[in-house]
């Protein structure tokens, strides 16, 4: 929203130039340089965007500084525990939390689109038994553009509706066929009459040899760290599904995009590589010597699960994960896990060190969910996998938000050149 309130900018030829300010319901205010281009000649310079708003959005709202996160409103803090992931999934994709008939009828809707395409379920043949189950992810995902390519007019309200429907429904499908790939065991279908996250937790663990039903505390603990990881503002993957859908592309193929995007070790890939850096850690007594490599500008290891470029205080999901991780493993009887306590002393060690104090860097989302996931069965490159399931819920958020803003226009960074300046082309017999 366009505040009243104007910002001078002097140029060095001393022309001045008046920006409007924007101002949201919360958080920082943003200079207007919409027109900034056309009234200088010239552009702004933020590579990695640590200073710019891209969009307006209702989603999500951080404060990096307090350790603040709410979905449409609602603290993590109270959802945590208290809201179903599919209840969050309403939240973020409707504006308000369902009422108990709204969640019947939403449950409906997704549970009736959690079966993919027999000729879908047949492209896990042609990947290699040990394939990466987040390069199968991206490449499943985006095939679902094929399947519903000409049924889906992104204009059309009840279309988005529908799209959004399928790719929250078909995620844990799709996320489960890649475990059984891995496994070499068959694929299990969706049953309707489990919880969400039970299903998810049937497709991957049953087998058609014997009954299975989903160990209630592990079904707990997982559809609260889908909550957790529901939707985080316009972080890297949300920003990559925003800027491809912005063409009008197939939302299928930009939610791939998205995938792609969160697999790196910078962003979601960082819950994989947490537990190999633990490994790699092996021992309370080697905390300090890998504190001094992530330390050393020259080596080029970081302490994965630490950091976060809008969290400058402890993130809030975090603190919520390493109490989740304290009840699961007790209650899992996996009470003495080396690698949790590890995990603690590492993050005790850490915040005592000036290094990161000074910097601000806490542990994040990351530091702590893949204990829980390895206490739950879930195999380590299948961690990422399970914050691509999650995160759905925010990539589809955004994306129906953005297609239905009147103001939408194609994303088109610019650059600042900094390549040859003109020359004459030179035949290849005189070079
Ligand atoms: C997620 O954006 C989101 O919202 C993401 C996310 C979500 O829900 O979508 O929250 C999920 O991706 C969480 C982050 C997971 N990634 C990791 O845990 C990987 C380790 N963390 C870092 O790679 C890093 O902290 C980032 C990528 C998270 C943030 O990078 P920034 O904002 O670009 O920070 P930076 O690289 O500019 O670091 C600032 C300083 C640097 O030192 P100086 O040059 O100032 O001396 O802090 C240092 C960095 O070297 N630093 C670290 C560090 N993270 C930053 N040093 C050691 N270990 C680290 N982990």
């Amino acid at each position: 929203m366009t505040d009243e309130k104007k910002v001078m900018l002097t140029l060095p030829e001393g022309k001045t130039v008046e920006l409007p300010l924007r101002k949201g319901t919360e958080g920082p205010q943003a200079i207007d340089i919409t027109s900034l281009y056309q009234q200088t000649g010239m552009f702004t310079f933020d590579p990695g965007f640590v200073s710019t708003a891209s969009c307006d959005s209702g989603i999500t709202y951080i404060d990096g500084q307090e350790g603040i996160l709410r979905y449409r409103g609602y603290p993590i803090e109270e959802l945590a525990g208290n809201a179903s992931y599919l209840e969050v999934v309403h939240l973020l994709l409707y504006g308000e939390l369902p009422s108990v008939e709204e969640l019947q009828s939403f449950r409906g809707h997704i549970t009736h689109h959690t079966m993919i395409n027999e000729a879908l379920r047949r492209f896990f043949e042609g990947f290699h038994y040990d394939a990466h189950p987040m390069a199968m992810m991206v490449g499943v995902t985006g095939s679902l553009a094929a399947f519903y390519h000409d049924s889906l007019d992104i204009k059309d309200a009840r279309h988005r509706d529908i799209s959004a429907h399928r790719m929250i429904a078909k995620m844990p499908t799709i996320a489960a066929a890649c475990y059984k790939h891995n496994m070499g065991e068959p694929v299990m279908y969706p049953r309707n009459d489990l919880s969400y996250t039970g299903n998810f937790l049937y497709m991957m663990f049953a087998t058609p040899c014997e009954e299975y039903e989903p160990n209630p505390i592990a079904e707990k603990a997982l559809d609260l760290l889908f909550v957790l990881h529901a939707d985080h503002e316009q972080n890297a993957s949300t920003s990559t599904v925003r800027l491809a859908s912005s063409s009008g592309a197939n939302p299928f193929a930009c939610v791939a995009a998205g995938i792609a995007s969160l697999w790196g070790p910078a962003h979601g890939g960082a819950n994989e590589a947490v537990l190999d850096m633990l490994e790699e850690i092996g021992s309370v007594d080697n905390i300090e010597k890998y504190i001094a490599k992530a330390k050393d500008k020259d080596d080029p290891f970081r302490l994965m699960g630490f950091g976060h470029r809008v969290y400058k205080n402890y993130d809030p999901r975090a603190k919520i994960i390493r109490e989740v991780c304290h009840q699961v493993l007790e209650e899992l009887a996996d009470t003495n896990n080396p690698l949790f306590e590890l995990a603690m002393r590492l993050e005790e060690i850490a915040l005592q060190d000036e290094y990161f104090a000074e910097r601000k860097l806490y542990p994040n989302v990351d530091f702590y969910s893949g204990i829980i996931y390895q206490a739950l069965g879930i195999p380590r490159t299948m961690f990422t996998v399970m914050f691509a399931i999650a995160r759905t819920a925010g990539w589809v958020a955004h994306w129906t938000e953005m297609i239905s803003d009147p103001q939408l226009r194609i994303g088109r960074p610019r650059q600042i050149y900094t390549g040859p300046t003109k020359r004459a082309f030179v035949p290849i017999e005189q070079r």
